[in-house]
């Protein structure tokens, strides 16, 4: 199979794929395809062997079983690396995923844990494809999973469902607080526990702290904030999902290691003493950043901004409004200057909106120059799949690389110590 595919990137969970699994053998580096190809749209970089070997040091070190959240990166090569890694669980947030995964692993354990589903997604998501785990975090989304898992049309489908209840959470301080939209606040939380016993096979309660939370201690207290809603529900609870959030490295920071979460969540769980409850967590940037990047081109330079041919309405959103600080290196396509010094630069996104901007600062050689390519990396986890085609730029293509990660993660490649792998090199014009 070509390990190119280029094709518009939009709504990727639509493309073709081919179910067979990838030859893990030899595949080129970025440096060498951007030599050959010299691509002229955005082009994304999936590392397999590093998505995988972060998926088995999280599956080997976390004391229950870990879903891979979907959303995060939904690329059929991706999800390919992290069932390599080891893992058998899945959290999907739409039947397109739950489709998905379901045509790529026929053995998968896939979880619809999206609080808010449509009916007919519930339906065709117990009917169709084997999901047997709920989410919710009201009465009413409740009522509904149970009704259409249980129409009249469906009485022979008759095994019990597993029910999860979303509990919402104060602010922890992560880049993204995910408790503002989604989450039953304590009281609800325990009455939504109580109702759902007697309806479950199998009863969950779960949180999730934010994306990109740094600090073990948020675990910690959502565990013992869940322990306090258990105790009052007077009920048995299956599992308690302690959702994803596990931070990466980007430039100057650098999360402490996955133990040190891993540590606070099982000293807090054991505190609990809840000897028939198991653990679940639904990582995904903790899986996959590391494992993707995308070469961009400048097309043209103003003083230190640079315009280049992807922004924050394709693969580069958390640039933007959020201000994240991707590693880049160039990858030259002007004559070789080996002592140019480093400057710090900014970036415009190819759209003509004034807010396609990334303000960095990125550093890159002082004569970065039209034409050149930057690597930006830390950008497997929601990058390609939050992709727009606006203003028409929904052109990008996918390529697996043998490339090591651009900055390693503390806690998956403790060797590296989270310190920038830096690399520049030369092309003929
Ligand atoms: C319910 C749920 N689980 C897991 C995740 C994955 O989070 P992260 O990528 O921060 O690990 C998300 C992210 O939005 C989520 O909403």
């Amino acid at each position: 199979m070509s390990l190119i595919i280029n094709r518009a990137a939009v709504a990727p969970l639509h493309h073709h794929f081919s179910l067979s699994a990838e030859d893990a053998v030899s595949l080129p580096d970025v440096n060498s395809i951007v030599t050959s190809m010299r691509p002229q749209e955005p082009m994304h970089c999936v590392r397999p062997a590093t998505i995988s070997a972060a998926s088995q040091a999280f599956v080997q070190a976390f004391s229950g079983d870990v879903l891979y959240a979907v959303k995060c990166n939904p690329e059929p090569a991706v999800l390919r690396a992290v069932w390599a890694g080891g893992v058998r669980h899945f959290d999907c947030a739409s039947i397109a995923e739950v489709t998905l995964v379901r045509r790529l692993f026929p053995g998968a354990e896939i979880h619809f844990m999206h609080p808010v589903k449509s009916r007919a997604a519930i339906r065709e998501a117990w009917v169709m494809n084997g999901v047997r785990d709920f989410v919710f975090d009201t009465p009413c989304e409740l009522d509904k999973i149970m009704a259409e898992i249980h129409g009249p049309e469906f009485t022979a489908l008759d095994s019990k469902p597993g029910l999860f209840v979303r509990l919402a959470l104060p602010h922890s301080g992560a880049a993204i607080d995910l408790s503002t939209k989604f989450g039953a606040d304590v009281d609800l939380a325990i009455e939504l526990l109580h109702t759902a016993r007697g309806h479950a096979g199998k009863l969950g309660l779960a949180f999730h702290v934010g994306s990109q939370c740094m600090d073990p201690l948020a675990w910690r207290e959502a565990i013992e904030l869940a322990g306090v809603v258990i105790a009052k529900a007077g009920v048995d609870v299956d599992v308690i999902d302690v959702g994803g959030g596990f931070p990466v490295a980007y430039p100057e920071i650098d999360p402490p290691p996955l133990g040190a979460f891993l540590a606070e969540i099982d000293a807090a769980f054991d505190r609990l003493n809840l000897p028939n409850t198991r653990l679940w967590a639904e990582p995904g940037r903790a899986l996959v950043a590391g494992g993707g990047s995308v070469v961009v081109q400048v097309q043209l330079r103003k003083a230190n901004m640079l315009y280049v041919n992807d922004g924050v309405f394709g693969s580069l959103s958390d640039a933007g409004a959020l201000g994240f600080r991707f590693p880049v290196r160039m990858i030259r396509a002007s004559a070789v200057n080996e002592g140019a010094p480093m400057a710090a630069f900014g970036f415009f996104g190819p759209t003509c909106d004034s807010s396609d901007v990334m303000h960095g600062p990125f550093t890159l050689p002082d004569d970065v120059a039209e034409g050149d390519w930057i690597e930006i990396g830390q950008l497997g986890a929601y990058g390609s799949c939050l992709r727009t085609s606006f203003n028409g730029f929904d052109r990008a293509a996918l390529v697996e690389v043998s490339d090591r990660p651009m900055l390693e993660t503390a806690g998956y490649e403790a060797e590296q110590g989270g310190k920038p792998v830096v690399s520049a090199f030369a092309t003929a014009a």
